[in-house]
């Protein structure tokens, strides 16, 4: 796939599995690479391991306060941030974090690990009933995080086909901005009705409790902005590894039976694929709060700092040949989830649901194979979450 056929910023793109050969190139040049983000503002573009991690790891360096706000018609920056932990610095990231981090820890996350197994159990008996061809995304790959998600927060699974697209649709580059924006406030406007219901009779999910333990230390704004963010991360993010994750794994049939037959290899198996896919591809921001150098090149306070996680994974210095899928690999560090204080809150339960749904689909449909070449897949293009939008399979 040539580079300039796309008319996206090269750190947007991918070319199948890959990063594009363009921004993996840059990982050998001196210094930062000057770049445009995807909305034309100029920035510095972070491409090795390292250099990932020290833009990430600095929050008193690098702020997410300050990345500017994506002007949206009729959209006032200052509500949409309210809750977002992504647009927050600490202290006020650290308040509102912790008062999640108690629901996300791996021992917590084991809890729910029987609920997961049940709704990938039904998903998989209903693909099984209806016979092949089956499309993985929509049968499987999308609905178990969805229906994880929705028990979790509170969230009617019901509204599925709504608040499914409303969240492609937020993380589509290719909409145009009038669109996200419009969709950007049909979503506060449908979490706002679930806070109010929640303040008026809290359940027993994720937004009951904030609402009963924390109703008076957060404002309306921040719950909405909380439950959208955890809706959205919780599903969008799972259902693109879990499809993408089941091709890369049928492309290499070998691996795909280690992760049938071996139960101790699942761990391994996902930290690896975490790594290759790296799905969380369009450079996530930052912006100098002083004047300070990463690798040698100097960066004003003010400046836009862009770390492209997909191409630091594929970094020589850190895992040897980075470009081959290897879930038999001796552990290799990766920022699929981020690093430093936003490192990713729903890892625990992302790993769980990854761990559980890869071995039951491989185990239930042995033969299991993609019903087109990799060369005509059905990859997601132009959206800060790579992935697929269908899968058809057969077994
Ligand atoms: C943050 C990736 C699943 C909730 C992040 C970040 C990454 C990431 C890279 C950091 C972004 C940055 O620093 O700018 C992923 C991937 C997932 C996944 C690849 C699936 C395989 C989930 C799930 C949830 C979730 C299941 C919720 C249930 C969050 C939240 C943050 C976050 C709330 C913001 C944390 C903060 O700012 O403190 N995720 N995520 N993620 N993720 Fe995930």
């Amino acid at each position: 796939m040539s580079v300039e056929a796309h008319e996206l910023p090269l750190h947007v793109q991918r070319d199948q599995f890959d990063p594009p050969s363009g921004i993996s190139a840059l990982r050998d040049r001196p210094g930062l690479e000057k770049v445009t983000d995807s909305l034309g503002r100029p920035a510095w573009l972070a491409t090795r391991y390292e250099d990932a991690r020290e833009v990430l790891g600095d929050a008193s360096r690098f702020s997410n306060q300050q990345v500017p706000a994506v002007p949206m018609p009729g959209i006032d920056p200052e509500k949409m941030r309210a809750g977002q932990l992504l647009a927050l610095d600490p202290p006020d990231h650290t308040r509102l974090r912790r008062l999640l981090t108690g629901e996300f820890t791996v021992k917590r996350i084991r809890r729910l690990q029987p609920r997961v197994e049940e709704i990938v159990t039904e998903h998989l008996d209903a693909m099984e009933a209806a016979g092949p061809p089956a499309d993985l995304v929509t049968d499987f790959a999308l609905p178990v995080p969805s229906l994880v998600i929705c028990e979790l927060l509170g969230v009617p699974y019901d509204d599925r086909d709504d608040f499914q697209r409303r969240a492609s649709q937020q993380i589509d580059l290719t909409l145009p901005m009038e669109e996200r924006g419009r969709v950007a406030v049909e979503s506060r406007t449908y979490m706002g009705e679930l806070v109010d219901r929640a303040v008026a009779a809290p359940g027993d999910d994720l937004l009951g409790m904030l609402v009963r333990e924390h109703g008076d230390d957060v404002t309306r704004d921040e719950l909405i902005g909380i439950a959208s963010l955890l809706l959205i991360a919780g599903h969008e993010t799972t259902a693109n590894m879990l499809a993408l994750g089941t091709l890369a794994l049928l492309r290499h049939p070998e691996q795909a039976a280690i992760v049938r037959e071996d139960p101790e290899a699942t761990a391994p198996a996902v930290e690896e694929l975490m790594r290759f896919l790296s799905i969380v591809h369009a450079a996530v921001p930052r912006v100098a709060t002083v004047d300070t150098e990463v690798a040698g090149q100097p960066i004003a306070a003010g400046d836009m700092v862009l770390a492209q996680l997909a191409a630091a994974d594929r970094d020589r210095a850190v895992t040897e040949d980075p470009d081959r899928l290897d879930i038999g690999r001796a552990a290799s560090p990766h920022v699929a989830f981020g690093h430093g204080v936003h490192h990713c809150l729903g890892a625990p339960l992302a790993r769980m649901e990854m761990a559980t749904a890869f071995p039951a689909l491989l185990r239930r449909f042995p033969t299991l194979a993609a019903t087109t070449d990799v060369e005509r897949a059905d990859f997601r293009e132009g959206t800060f979450i790579y992935g697929m939008r269908s899968l058809p399979l057969t077994w």
